[in-house]
């Protein structure tokens, strides 16, 4: 699993880039522990500056594993993993951005809402499925999507289960630039370069004054999380979680 996740420093900059090419990038509990151990030891080290997630050519991610929700359905042992993550992400004090292309489903589109800056391709499709899942939506947006983007997009991402491509998305507010496949690395490391090159006491500040309250955060992240485990064993869910693992494809 180890190179699931692959953690590397450039500079100030820490890059937590999602590599699980095979199943374009669907995040298993290990891969979210790794991603929060990253995040909070980048967190913690002066020599960091700035965090930046990237996933593979084609694929941020395709959300949590389903075998995995599956699994926790039926065992009962949910794991804490992506829960750690998703705190790790509220609490971080150093900026986050993103370079997204390509699949964003789930917690791939999630992952933003907690950005500082997303970067997208054109061909980049945001969607989040947790109603046709039987799921409730995760990773606190459901505090932070309708502030980000007005409640009725939320609701139309987030609930009616409409994809937003990537002019939609920068139209929500979800996606700060769209620009070309062969340059999106090039471009967020670039403007992750110009913010860690900024004071940094003064950046900290600024960003705390912009974001919601990091501990209402966490407490959201948790109440839905608490929901997500009661939906998880539900006869709707698993019936979805089913249908996808057994899809028949030619
Ligand atoms: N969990 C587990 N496996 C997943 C996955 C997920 N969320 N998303 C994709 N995969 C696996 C597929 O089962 C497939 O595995 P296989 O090659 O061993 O059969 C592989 O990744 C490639 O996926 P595939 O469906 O062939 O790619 P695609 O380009 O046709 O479609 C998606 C990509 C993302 C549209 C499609 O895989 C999908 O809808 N995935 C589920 C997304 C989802 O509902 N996520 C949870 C959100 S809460």
């Amino acid at each position: 699993m180890a190179d699931h996740i692959l953690v590397e420093r450039r500079g100030t900059v820490q890059i937590v880039r999602m590599n699980r090419v095979g199943k374009k990038n669907a995040l298993t509990r290990a891969m979210y522990a790794r991603m929060a151990e990253a995040i909070r030891e980048g967190d913690a080290d002066p020599a960091i500056r700035c965090h930046v997630i990237f996933g593979v050519p084609g694929a941020f991610s395709a959300g949590n594993d389903i075998a995995d929700f599956l699994a926790y359905g039926t065992d009962g042992e949910r794991g804490t993993e992506s829960v750690d993550f998703l705190i790790a992400l509220a609490r971080s004090e150093k900026p986050l951005l993103s370079g997204v292309d390509g699949i964003a489903v789930g917690i791939g589109t999630t992952i933003n809402l907690h950005c500082d800056l997303t970067f997208a391709t054109p061909r980049t499709v945001f969607r989040a499925p947790f109603l046709d899942l039987g799921l409730v939506p995760e990773a606190g947006s459901t505090l932070t999507a309708p502030r980000i983007m007005g409640y009725q997009r939320a609701f139309g991402l987030f609930v009616l289960g409409d994809g937003f491509s990537a002019e939609e998305a920068k139209a929500s507010g979800l996606v700060y630039a769209i620009v070309g496949e062969d340059e999106l690395e090039e471009r967020t490391l670039s403007a992750a370069n110009a913010l860690a090159a900024k004071p940094p006491e003064a950046l900290r500040i600024a960003r705390a004054l912009m974001r919601p309250d990091c501990e209402e955060l966490v407490k959201r992240i948790r109440v839905e999380s608490d929901h997500i485990g009661e939906r998880l064993h539900s006869a709707e869910a698993r019936a979805a979680f089913s249908a996808f693992l057994g899809r028949k494809r030619d």
